[in-house]
Parts: C-alpha cells; sequence; structure tokens
C-alpha cells in the first residue's frame, strides 16, 4: 500500500503572496498529519519564493511523520540539509524561471555532481531520493551514484492531451517502477498527481509514496485540509 506525502510549498505560497505570516504550512502539516499523511515536503528553492529556511526549522521540531526535503543539488542546500537534518531528502532541477519544477535531473549527465552530494547527505543519515524522468538510463544512473530511492516525475502523464498519449506515459511509469525495483531502489512518484488522475498510478503495485501537492492545497482551500487530506488517501489506498 502506498504511502501519501503532503506537499505544503503552496500554503506558504499565499502567505508570501501578502509577505505576512497566514497562512503557516507549519500549521498545514499538522492538520495534513492528523488527517493522515505519511509524510510532509516541502521544496526550499534558491529563490525562497514559498518555503523559508524558518519553515524548514520548525517542521523539523514539529512533523511527527516523516519530513521530505525537496531541493538543488548545491553545496548551499545540500550545508542546510545537514544541519537541519530531515528524513530524507529529494534531489531535484531547479530553474529561477520555471512556474514549478519542470522536468527530472539528468543524472546521466551530472553523475559526480549528483554522486558527491548524494554521499556528503547519506554520510550524515539523510536518505536521498532523486526526482528523475520515467527513463531507464536515468533508473540506472539513480542507482550507480547510490541514491536509495527514486521519484518518478509523472507530469508527462498529467498533462497528456488525449488517451493514447496518456497511455503512453503510464507504460513508461510502470516501466521505470519496474526496473528501479528491480534494483533494489525504493520508488515513489508525483507531480501534477490530481483527484482525477491519480487512480491509474495508485492502482500500480510497487510504488513506496506519492508526493503531491498543489491539488491538495487547492482543494484544502474551498474544503479544508483534512478532507482535501483525506480525500486524497482515500483514492491512493
Ligand atoms: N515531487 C516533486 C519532486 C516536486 O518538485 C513537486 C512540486 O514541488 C511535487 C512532487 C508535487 O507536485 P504537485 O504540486 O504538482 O503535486
Amino acid at each position: 500500500m502506498a504511502l501519501l506525502g503532503v506537499n505544503v510549498d503552496h500554503v506558504a505560497t499565499i502567505r508570501q503572496a501578502r509577505g505576512g505570516t497566514e497562512p503557516d504550512p507549519v500549521a498545514a502539516a499538522a492538520l495534513a498529519e492528523l488527517a493522515g499523511a505519511d509524510g510532509i515536503t516541502v521544496h526550499l528553492r534558491e529563490d525562497r519564493r514559498h518555503i523559508q529556511d524558518r519553515d524548514v526549522r520548525l517542521l523539523r521540531q514539529t512533523v511527527q511523520t516523516r519530513l521530505n526535503l525537496e531541493m538543488a543539488a548545491t553545496d548551499e542546500m545540500v550545508a542546510i540539509a545537514l544541519d537541519i537534518l530531515p528524513d530524507s531528502v529529494t534531489l531535484v532541477p531547479e530553474k529561477r524561471e520555471e512556474l514549478t519544477t519542470e522536468g527530472g535531473l539528468d543524472v546521466c549527465l551530472h553523475r559526480n555532481l549528483i554522486r558527491k552530494q548524494t554521499e556528503l547527505l547519506r554520510q550524515g543519515g539523510i536518505s536521498v531520493s532523486l526526482f528523475i524522468d520515467p527513463d531507464l538510463e536515468q533508473v540506472k544512473a539513480a542507482h550507480r551514484v547510490g541514491a536509495d530511492f527514486i521519484e518518478i516525475h509523472t507530469g508527462s502523464y498529467c498533462e497528456a492531451g488525449n488517451e493514447d498519449l496518456r497511455r503512453r506515459e503510464l507504460e513508461k511509469i510502470e516501466t521505470a517502477l519496474r526496473a528501479g525495483r528491480k534494483l533494489g531502489l525504493g520508488v515513489n512518484a508525483g507531480h501534477g498527481l490530481n483527484y482525477q488522475n491519480v487512480g491509474p498510478v495508485a492502482r500500480m503495485s510497487g510504488f513506496h509514496e506519492f508526493n503531491i501537492g498543489h491539488s491538495i492545497v487547492s482543494r484544502a482551500v474551498l474544503v479544508g485540509m483534512d478532507r482535501a487530506v483525506r480525500d486524497m488517501v482515500a483514492l491512493i489506498r
């Protein structure tokens, strides 16, 4: 049975819209946990557009399940992670101008850097996941650089405009899932998953966890975090 990691970045996006103190992603994380979330994820971006350093520090003290920190593979972020010690780090590519994380990490191209950062994090006792496209070469490269987990980028599936494309993207996801499991990696998935499209991915057996943010926070704005998380838990179980 797969787990649900709730990404609370966009609670912070609403707060940053006014530069004040509410809504607080730390409070949102506590409510998500009470509603059944198995973990809390935040992305500390280089430009600090939503989650702030203070949020990650407070979440480290308050999260009762597991704290997963998404971050770029930079020296600054690795130093922050080794100081705050989240349970896991998910390394993601990051470009300043993007609206959200647009593609997976190119582990093949950046293998030396990613191997070095993965080693440093793992030596600090942090489990490391690499966010990659559903591509066999990337899965193998993630295994070679010593990652514990991969997170399969589901964005292309979620954005597929017709049934044929959707089916092909699902096949790629399933192939990457099987390959990752065969290599002994834990396999997560995320990006763009919502209440309408999560079903076919949730039905594949072998996933460890789904990391879902925007759709849950969007629903939470209208019906509350408790109901939004419970609805998603029901769908993925
Ligand atoms: N997983 C990763 C690695 C991400 O970068 C994101 C977006 O921050 C998510 C999952 C969650 O994506 P969404 O907000 O579209 O659910």
